[in-house]
């Protein structure tokens, strides 16, 4: 059995720092690291944590080294990929010593942890919103899957690779999806896909892989569809999601909250 521990979008600022004037993200990945040790004998083994992007508000040395700091009490391996508003170099040097990110170019990596393959994917365009996976990239994929043959694989990139029907956030999606849904189609073993972008929970199947997003820990997205919705986030903290392998990835929501009980029914 395999367990991975998938947090997303923290959106980290330096101290002092409200996101958007009103968010103190670093409360709320504090307050979900703390509820997370209080009830972990409940979960199980976890083997490692990956942060699906946006790990930081805004790409800075100190962003990063508070979000070390915050997530540090878990005693847990950690692995990122970048978002949107991650910055390239400050991330590699940040996260470089944990082996896992080529010294140049995009942060495309792979580690196998336990029976699963995690495949971590860099969709970012820096200074932009939407994603792109770039022909190195694609290529990346491509060859890691090839060599992974039919083992289980944990594939993460920030951008969802469909459409969410949330307008402002599907404007800023990833760019080439058919690319990418040509590689991972051709993959014969299991595969879970998970994003995160746009802080808030969705299942999608492409072909015969289920594709996951995250929810955020600091903040969501409302599934509005309609063409007017108004553009903005809803200050309510998502929570975590636990991928667990045991010949078959089953995939479940940890909210922030926990509520009192249980009660006899
Ligand atoms: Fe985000």
């Amino acid at each position: 059995m395999t367990t991975i521990l998938q947090i997303s979008d923290t959106h980290i600022a330096p101290k002092g720092v409200l996101v958007s004037n009103s968010l103190d993200t670093s409360a709320s990945l504090e307050k979900l690291v703390v509820r997370l040790n209080e009830k972990r004998s409940q979960f199980g083994v976890i083997d490692c944590v990956l942060v699906s992007g946006d790990i930081s508000e805004d790409g800075s040395v100190e962003s990063y080294n508070r979000f070390k700091k915050i997530l540090a009490p878990l005693d847990l391996p950690v692995f990122v990929i970048p978002g949107n508003h991650d910055l390239r170099d400050p991330m590699r040097n940040a996260f470089m010593k944990d082996g896992i990110f080529p010294k140049m170019g995009n942060l495309n990596w792979h580690k196998k942890v336990g029976k699963v393959h995690l495949l971590g994917l860099d969709s970012l365009i820096e200074g932009k919103g939407s994603g792109v996976l770039t022909p190195d990239t694609l290529q990346y994929l491509n060859d890691t899957l090839n060599k992974i043959k039919s083992e289980p694989v944990l594939l993460a990139l920030h951008h969802p690779p469909f459409k969410s029907g949330i307008k402002f956030m599907d404007e800023i999606g990833l760019k080439n999806i058919d690319m990418f849904v040509r590689i991972i189609s051709k993959f014969t073993g299991e595969m879970r896909i998970v994003c995160g972008h746009i802080h808030t929970m969705m299942m999608v199947g492409i072909n015969k892989h289920m594709v996951v997003s995250a929810p955020s820990s600091c903040s969501s997205f409302a599934y509005d569809t309609r063409s007017n919705a108004p553009v903005g986030f809803m200050d309510v903290e998502g929570g975590c999601l636990l991928h667990r392998w045991n010949d078959g990835f089953k995939t479940v929501r940890i909210g922030p909250t926990c509520g009192s009980g249980p009660f006899p029914f």
